[in-house]
C-alpha cells in the first residue's frame, strides 16, 4: 500500500471546489469547500460566482487537505484535475493550480473526466474493478450508460434532454423547493404514497426500444409533473407533496434500473456501479439494491459522501489512469466543456 503512487485530486467543474489525497485506491482525506449557498438565491448555478469562489477556496482547501493528511506537497506523486465536462471558468481555475502545482513539483499531471470519475469514485470504497464494469452516471447534468473496461470507456447511450437530477431541480422549483431541489425531493418522497398516481416512463414503448434501448428522456416526465403542478394551482388546490414527489422518483428510478438491467444483459455484463450527485437519491439506491439483487447482478454504489461533486473522484480517476499505464496528460491541454464521455483523459 505506501508503494502506491500518492495523487492529489482537484475538482472544481461546478460549484464544489473538491481537493483529495489517494495512496492508490486508499483514500487518506477528502475536502470539499461549496458555494451553493451563494447560488441558492438565483435558483441555479452563477458561473461568475462559482469561478470567484473556487478562486478563493482552492488554496485553503488543498492546504487543509496536506495537512488533515499529514503528507507534505514533495511527496504528491501525480496530480490529477478535472478537464471537463463543467463550467468552463470552474475548470479553468482548477486546472491552472494544478498545472502550476505540477509543474513546480515536477510531476505527471492528469487531466481527469468528470462524469466518468463518478464511477471511479467507487474504487475507493469497494476496491479496484477486477473487469469490465456497467456505470449508471446520474447527476445535474448527465444520465449516462457506460462501459468502463480498465482505460477504455464506451458511452452505451445517455439521456435525450433533461438530465435526472435536473429534472428533480426544475419540479421541485415549482413545487416551491430551495435550490438544489433533488435531495428535497428524495426526503419528501420517503413519506409518500408511490401508487397515488403514475408519471409517464419515457422510451420504454417497444417502438422507441427499439431506436433508444439505452437512452433517457425527462422532460416528458418533467412537463407532466409540471402540468399537474399548474392546474392544481389554477383550481385552487393543493398538491400532496409527499405523494406527488414519491410518485415523480418512482417514475424516474424505475426507468434508470429498467434500462441498466436491460443494458447489463445485452452486454454479458455483471458488476454494475451507479455514481453521480443523483446516485445519492434514496429512491434510486433502493430500487436498485432490490432490482439487481432479483436480476443476480452485483451492485456497486458509493455511500453518500462520494456521490455528490468532489476531489476523492478525481483522485480515484488519476489513480485508475496510473494504474492502467495510460500516458499523463501534458501541460498544455485546456478546459474542455463538452469533454466527451468516452475520454479518460485530456490529450
Ligand atoms: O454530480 P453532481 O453533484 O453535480 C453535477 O455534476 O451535476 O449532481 C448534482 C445533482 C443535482 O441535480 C441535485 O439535485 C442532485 O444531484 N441530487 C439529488 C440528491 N442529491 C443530489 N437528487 C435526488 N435525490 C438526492 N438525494
Ligand atoms: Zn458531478
Amino acid at each position: 500500500m505506501s508503494n502506491d503512487p500518492l495523487v492529489l485530486g482537484i475538482e472544481t467543474s461546478c460549484d464544489e471546489t473538491g481537493v483529495a489525497l489517494a495512496r492508490g485506491f486508499g483514500l487518506l482525506h477528502d475536502v470539499v469547500a461549496s458555494s451553493v449557498e451563494e447560488h441558492a438565491r438565483f435558483g441555479g448555478i452563477v458561473p461568475e460566482v462559482a469561478s470567484r469562489a473556487h478562486l478563493e477556496a482552492l488554496m485553503p482547501t488543498i492546504e487543509m487537505a496536506l495537512q488533515t493528511s499529514r503528507v507534505g506537497l514533495e511527496e504528491v506523486d501525480a496530480v490529477a484535475v478535472t478537464a471537463g465536462p463543467g463550467l468552463i471558468g470552474s475548470l479553468a481555475v482548477g486546472l491552472a493550480a494544478a498545472k502550476a502545482l505540477a509543474f513546480a513539483l515536477g510531476k505527471p499531471l492528469y487531466g481527469v473526466n468528470h462524469v466518468i470519475g463518478h464511477a471511479l469514485v467507487d474504487q475507493l470504497v469497494h476496491g479496484a474493478f477486477d473487469g469490465p464494469v456497467l456505470a449508471l452516471v446520474v447527476s445535474g447534468g448527465h444520465s449516462s450508460l457506460l462501459v468502463i473496461d480498465g482505460p477504455v470507456v464506451t458511452e452505451l447511450g445517455q439521456t435525450l434532454d433533461d438530465a435526472a437530477g435536473e429534472a428533480f431541480d426544475k419540479v421541485g422549483r415549482l413545487l416551491g423547493l430551495p435550490y438544489p431541489a433533488g435531495p428535497h425531493i428524495d426526503r419528501l418522497a420517503r413519506t409518500g404514497n408511490p401508487g397515488w398516481t403514475v408519471f409517464p416512463r419515457a422510451l420504454t414503448r417497444r417502438q422507441d426500444l427499439e431506436k433508444h434501448p439505452y437512452d433517457f428522456s425527462f422532460s416528458g416526465l418533467k412537463t407532466a409533473a409540471a402540468r399537474w403542478i399548474e392546474a392544481a394551482q389554477d383550481e385552487g388546490r393543493s398538491v400532496p407533496v409527499e405523494d406527488f414527489a414519491a410518485c415523480f422518483a418512482e417514475a424516474v428510478a424505475d426507468v434508470l434500473t429498467a434500462k441498466t438491467i436491460t443494458a447489463a444483459r445485452d452486454q454479458g455484463l455483471g458488476t454494475l456501479v451507479i455514481g453521480g450527485g443523483f446516485s445519492a437519491n434514496s429512491q434510486l439506491r433502493d430500487k436498485a439494491a432490490e432490482r439487481f439483487a432479483a436480476a443476480g447482478l452485483d451492485l456497486r454504489i458509493p455511500p453518500v459522501e462520494f456521490c455528490t461533486d468532489n476531489g476523492a473522484m478525481i483522485a480515484a480517476a488519476g489513480v485508475h489512469a496510473l494504474r492502467h499505464g495510460l500516458e499523463p496528460s501534458g501541460l498544455g491541454i485546456g478546459a474542455d466543456s463538452s469533454m466527451p464521455l468516452t475520454q479518460l483523459l485530456a490529450t
